[in-house]
């Protein structure tokens, strides 16, 4: 039997009752792989990584070990929603590293993206890597590798894989949601308690703001950029437009414009609103927007972001735009 291969029988998870059933049968089998060794799990707070931790915590307990790497380029509260959950919540042995200089060193002075994207990558690798080496008896890689991985890819994406560590550190996989779609990954990480805020996140990219601050990041740019997005947030949650809209953040070009303030002459950053919808990425159009939403994200931006003069809405559909920037 090719276990990557979802039988064709296998129900589609849509219920509670079906997760719990799902859960009882990953808890038993992660139980019989595991027995009393160690796991290690790169734990992003992203849905995926978030489910397998949950769920990896409720078979083995402390026999986890989750490592957060704060690159630095999160958004507003995540790094901190992941320690409050699974640290203060599940009382997960969680390793927290707060990369966040090593990364904007590294990152000094880049402006091309896919540069920027392969440093954000390899550096994760590297403090993964160092985070191993400390840990002792680690039998067990836990990934969150889900089914539209295995199917579009070569079994993991980008940011679950880890397989770029050296071959003294390869350790036998644990892919408890390896046969799931993305909605049944949320069914399971409702059932199994975990926040909606976590649950029901939408898509960010694996190099984080990285890819929103444009060009060379700048540490004033990038904070205006992460309040930004947390306005954005906030307005769009307090409108009902975050499950209406799959996907929205702001993003800060590497440019100034010309602004005035308290009489002032300023040289100040714009701000640029996306906001998309789509079913699979590939193609993406752009909701309308209520004014009255618009214009309090715009003033609230204005008034409370330093370094901001200027806010945009980005009309472009994808294609011929892509949704991310760079
Ligand atoms: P684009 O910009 O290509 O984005 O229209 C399509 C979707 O992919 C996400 N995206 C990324 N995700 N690493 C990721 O994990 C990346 O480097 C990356 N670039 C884009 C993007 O947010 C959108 O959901």
């Amino acid at each position: 039997m090719d276990l990557n291969k979802r039988p064709e029988n296998m129900a589609r998870i849509t219920t509670v009752e079906l997760a719990n059933a799902f859960i009882d049968e990953q808890v038993k089998l992660i139980r019989e792989q595991v027995k009393d060794k160690k796991v290690l799990l790169a734990l992003s707070g992203g849905v995926d990584s978030s489910v397998v931790a949950a769920l990896l915590i409720k078979a083995i307990g402390k026999q986890l070990v989750c490592v957060h790497v704060n690159h630095g380029l999160m958004r507003k509260g995540e790094s901190e929603q992941v320690i409050k959950v699974f640290k203060d919540g599940l009382d997960a042995n969680l390793v927290y590293i707060d990369a966040t200089e090593r990364y904007l060193e590294k990152l000094k002075g880049v402006e091309d993206p896919e540069t920027k994207r392969k440093i954000i990558g390899a550096e994760f690798i590297r403090i993964f890597e160092e985070e191993a080496r400390k840990l002792e008896g680690i039998e067990f890689l836990a990934q969150g590798t889900i089914y539209p991985d295995i199917i579009e890819s070569d079994g993991v994406k980008a940011h679950h894989n880890v397989g770029g560590l050296p071959e003294d550190l390869q350790f036998e996989l644990v892919e408890p949601v390896r046969l799931l779609y993305k909605d049944e990954v949320r069914v399971v990480g409702y059932a199994l308690g975990l926040p909606k805020a976590m649950v029901d996140r939408q898509p960010f990219p694996g190099p984080g703001l990285g890819v929103r601050c444009l060009g060379a990041i700048e540490r004033n740019r990038l904070e205006a950029l992460r309040e930004s997005d947390a306005i954005l947030r906030e307005e769009f949650d307090k409108a009902n437009l975050t499950d209406k809209v799959w996907q929205f953040f702001t993003v800060v070009p590497d440019f100034r414009s010309t602004g005035v303030r308290d009489g002032k002459r300023v040289f100040d950053w714009p701000v640029i609103i996306r906001a998309v919808n789509t079913v699979d990425a590939m193609t993406a159009t752009v909701p309308e927007i209520d004014w009255a939403v618009l214009k309090k994200i715009a003033d609230r931006i204005l008034a409370e972001v330093k370094g901001v003069c200027r806010v945009l809405y980005d009309l472009s559909p994808k294609a011929p735009a892509t949704i991310e920037w760079e």
